[in-house]
């Protein structure tokens, strides 16, 4: 039987799926409300990266659904960390399973946009820009990504953050542009 996925859930029905926790603690300097995320036990998982076994090297595509916790840390909406690919050039495709929320794509000039996340959606993220999910929602936000294992990931081009941040700001979702001084 080739791998699936239960789309109830989200979840591979595969063997040997690699699963990776990404926890509170991990996301130093991540969250615009840094008291906010101090009061947030460390070993809070955010999201979960379950990942079908793939063989590396050039022309080789790893598979892997990212399941992003409903929650916030003060008004900000649990995220990813985000990244640009280490090889700029490398695209990605992102697919929602299950859960609503948006991913953020942002060009190496900074310049920020949302796609909204949603069960059945398609992304075609672009080379040479960064991404990341947020869970807007109230249930796991899941999605499945297709992308080449020579991509890589470079957090560090983005330890500033992305241009836009959303919050839950009296009941209702808002994106804000961040200002750097
Ligand atoms: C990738 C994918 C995806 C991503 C996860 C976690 O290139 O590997 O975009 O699997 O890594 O959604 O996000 P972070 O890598 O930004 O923590
Ligand atoms: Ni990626």
């Amino acid at each position: 039987m080739p791998p699936g996925v239960a789309f109830a859930s989200g979840h591979f029905t595969a063997e040997n799926i690699i699963t990776k926790t990404t926890r509170s603690g991990d996301l130093v300097g991540v969250f615009h409300d840094e008291a906010a995320w101090r009061a947030l036990p460390a070993g809070t998982t955010i999201y979960q990266v379950e990942m079908l076994p793939s063989p590396d090297g050039e022309g080789e595509l790893f598979v892997g659904t990212t399941h992003l916790n409903p929650g916030r840390v003060g008004d900000e909406f649990y995220m990813t960390r985000g990244h640009f690919h280490q090889r700029r050039e490398q695209g990605e495709v992102y697919f929602g399973l299950r859960g609503s929320g948006l991913l953020l794509l942002q060009s190496e000039q900074g310049e920020a946009r949302f796609e909204q996340v949603s069960q059945g959606s398609v992304h075609i993220i672009p080379g040479n820009t960064a991404h990341r999910l947020i869970n807007t929602g109230s249930e796991v936000l899941s999605a499945l990504a297709v992308w080449p294992t020579i991509a890589g990931h470079d957090y560090a081009s983005l330890a500033q953050g992305f241009a836009l941040r959303v919050f839950l700001w009296e009941g209702e979702i808002q994106a804000r542009g961040v200002q750097y001084g």
